[in-house]
């Protein structure tokens, strides 16, 4: 096959180079690359579902004047399960006593730092790096008044 001339290829290459270190990113897309909060709190709210455990069930549904600040869990195993745990900690502003990148390292790996797997009904989440960032960048940011 015969090869296109080396300056076909890097023409468009050049030019991709270009536009990406360039200011291309959308206005309000604070911090090139870093992930955002909404997209941690789409994650934690919408795919992780971290709200159905960590925030108190009221009436209602979730109680959200106390988002994520820890729960009785309202359900339970149809057959014993082992170190069921039937209390969801608080996690709005952090795991208390753990570095963000605890945190991350636990959303992405499903261990803590004491080398240990959370108890049930915790799952053992496996986010990718990114999305963990995103997930544990959110929860530093609420505000809770404990
Ligand atoms: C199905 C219920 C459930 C869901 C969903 C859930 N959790 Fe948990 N979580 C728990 C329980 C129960 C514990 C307590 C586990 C323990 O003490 O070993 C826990 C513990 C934790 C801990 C402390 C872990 C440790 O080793 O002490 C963190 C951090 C945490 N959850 C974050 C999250 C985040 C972030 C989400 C959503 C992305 C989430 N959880 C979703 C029930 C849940």
């Amino acid at each position: 096959m015969k090869m296109p001339p080396l300056r076909t290829l890097l023409g468009p290459l050049g030019l991709a180079a270009a536009i990406g270190a360039g200011g291309c990113r959308p206005a309000g897309d604070a911090g090139a690359g870093t992930p955002t909060l909404e997209h941690g709190r789409y994650l934690a709210e919408n795919i992780g579902m971290c709200v159905d455990c960590h925030t108190p069930m009221g009436p209602h549904g979730p109680m959200m004047e106390r988002h994520l600040m820890g729960a009785r869990i309202v359900f339970e195993p149809t057959v014993p399960v082992p170190d069921w745990i039937a209390i969801a900690p608080p996690i709005a502003g952090g795991f208390p006593g753990w570095s963000r990148e605890q945190l991350v390292q636990f959303l992405e790996t499903g261990v803590n730092p004491d080398g240990k797997q959370a108890r049930p009904p915790m799952p053992h989440f496996r986010f990718n790096h990114t999305d963990a960032e995103a997930v544990a960048d959110y929860l530093v940011s609420l505000k809770p008044q404990y």
